[in-house]
């Protein structure tokens, strides 16, 4: 339990993190890989180079001082956290190493205005704040290796079937290689997988969507290949998944995480909105609806360049003959003319609140999105804004879900 004192002084600190996170957390990293370059296999590199983790980690340090008498009202995103930690492989040994450089960053960057009495209140409100991600993670971590067809850590996995889903977008069916039971998993859950390139110097851990229904006997992820672009390296994983990964080559994975799921206790109606490769955790909810669907309306709105990078038409089409109630809007930003003949979709553009308001019948509802940063911003604020319970908008962001203006 904190002293009265110490969330006093937490909570006094609170406009000065509003200021000086980022360059706190900036410095934190830098401290951190310096010391414990091991590090380096475990943390996303393409995200430190955006500042996407320290804008997240930031976001996560100031709600956790701004909630420090109430931190029951944070749960919810130390869920999604320690999902993200455990699916990583982060261990309580490593919370320690977190909080000794987080005060040295923070002593660093406030200079004389962190005062004795301010570092010692963040000691234990670190300590406080860790104790409750570990005893998270180690429920966890209990739960993924015990559940039938669990294991601890990363598992090797064959590629069985390498198949194309558009131009960019491929497919790989996973099965365990040592040829044991496969863990079942929410629909809407993530595996992280670990690859070791040649000539790369670290690991690399990226987490994928599982895409297909849960019932089978492989998993399916599905990645982009993203390509360079302007002055945007050629993503490193899904590159290398794409053109190095064969059929009977073994990745690495961790079982599945994630609290992006299907909420199928729900009897009102389901709407799934994506934006391209968005659409991975869609597909896995949609099949795992269409077994229980109650009648009510079950609504599915993608937004794909055209027609040639939009994954899944075949899978979504078998998807609404299968459900009495379902509905498809799709939307391009750049149709051909081979699209506009063959009718492939109903808007041109982008999803804006006006074609949401136009196709959604209702917004008592259980909403779903997933898609790039500015996707997301504007398809969750538009449902607000149309007056969805935030309790019913689910979102999946493949990046730090922090570093997003929501
Ligand atoms: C929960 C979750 C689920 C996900 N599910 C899926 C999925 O189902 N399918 C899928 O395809 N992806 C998914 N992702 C994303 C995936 O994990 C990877 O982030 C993605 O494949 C890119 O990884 P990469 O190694 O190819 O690219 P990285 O090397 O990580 O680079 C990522 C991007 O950053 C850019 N970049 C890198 N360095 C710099 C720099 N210095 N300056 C500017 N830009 C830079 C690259 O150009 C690239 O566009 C998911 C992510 C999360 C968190
Ligand atoms: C109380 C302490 C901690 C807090 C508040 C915290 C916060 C966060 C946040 C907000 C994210 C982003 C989650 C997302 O992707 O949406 C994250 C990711 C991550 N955390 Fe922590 N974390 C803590 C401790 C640790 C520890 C001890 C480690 C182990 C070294 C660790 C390693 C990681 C890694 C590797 C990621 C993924 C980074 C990426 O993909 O770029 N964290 N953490």
């Amino acid at each position: 339990m904190l002293s009265e004192n110490t969330i006093q002084i937490i909570k006094s600190t609170v406009p000065v993190l509003e200021q000086h996170g980022l360059t706190i957390t900036k410095c934190f990293y830098k401290k951190l890989f310096t010391n414990h370059p091991e590090l380096l296999n475990v943390f996303n590199h393409a995200n430190q180079q955006q500042e996407r983790q320290q804008m997240a980690l930031a976001q996560a340090v100031l709600a956790s001082a701004k909630h420090i008498d109430q931190l029951a009202a944070i749960v919810p995103v130390v869920k999604q956290i320690a999902h993200k930690h455990r699916s990583l492989g982060v261990k309580k040994e490593h919370y320690p190493i977190v909080g000794k450089h987080l005060l040295e960053a923070i002593q660093e960057v406030l200079g004389d205005a962190a005062t004795d009495d301010i570092i010692q209140a963040w000691a234990e409100a670190y300590g406080v704040i860790a104790d409750i991600f570990i005893s998270t993670e180690t429920e966890m971590y209990d739960q993924a290796a015990h559940q039938s067809g669990g294991w601890e850590d990363f598992r090797a996995f064959v590629v069985a079937r390498k198949q194309e889903e558009s131009d960019k977008i491929t497919s790989f069916y996973l099965e365990p290689q040592d040829g044991g039971a496969l863990a079942s998993f929410e629909p809407g859950q993530y595996v992280s997988v670990k690859v070791d390139m040649p000539n790369e110097a670290h690991t690399h851990i990226r987490q994928y969507s599982l895409s297909d229904s849960p019932r089978k006997a492989y998993y399916r992820i599905t990645v982009k290949r993203e390509d360079a672009v302007q002055d945007r390296p050629a993503g490193k994983v899904s590159v290398y998944l794409h053109e190095q990964v064969k059929e009977g080559d073994v990745l690495y994975l961790s079982a599945p995480a994630g609290d992006f799921t299907l909420q199928s206790e729900d009897q009102r109606p389901h709407v799934w909105i994506s934006a391209g490769v968005g659409v991975t955790p869609m597909i896995s909810m949609l099949k795992a609806h269409s077994e229980q669907a109650n009648g009510q309306p079950a609504i599915f709105i993608h937004a794909a360049e055209h027609g040639a990078a939009h994954a899944f038409q075949d899978e979504v089409a078998a998807w609404s003959k299968d459900e009495a109630q379902a509905k498809t809007y799709i939307c391009y930003s750049e149709p051909t003319e081979e699209d506009k003949h063959k009718q492939l979709y109903q808007h041109e553009g982008r999803i804006d609140a006006e074609w949401l308001q136009s196709i959604l019948p209702t917004t008592d509802a259980k909403f779903y999105v997933c898609g790039s940063a500015p996707f997301m911003e504007t398809v969750v604020n538009t449902l607000r804004s149309l007056g969805a319970q935030e309790s019913d908008i689910h979102s999946e962001y493949f990046g730090p879900k922090g570093s997003l203006k929501l």
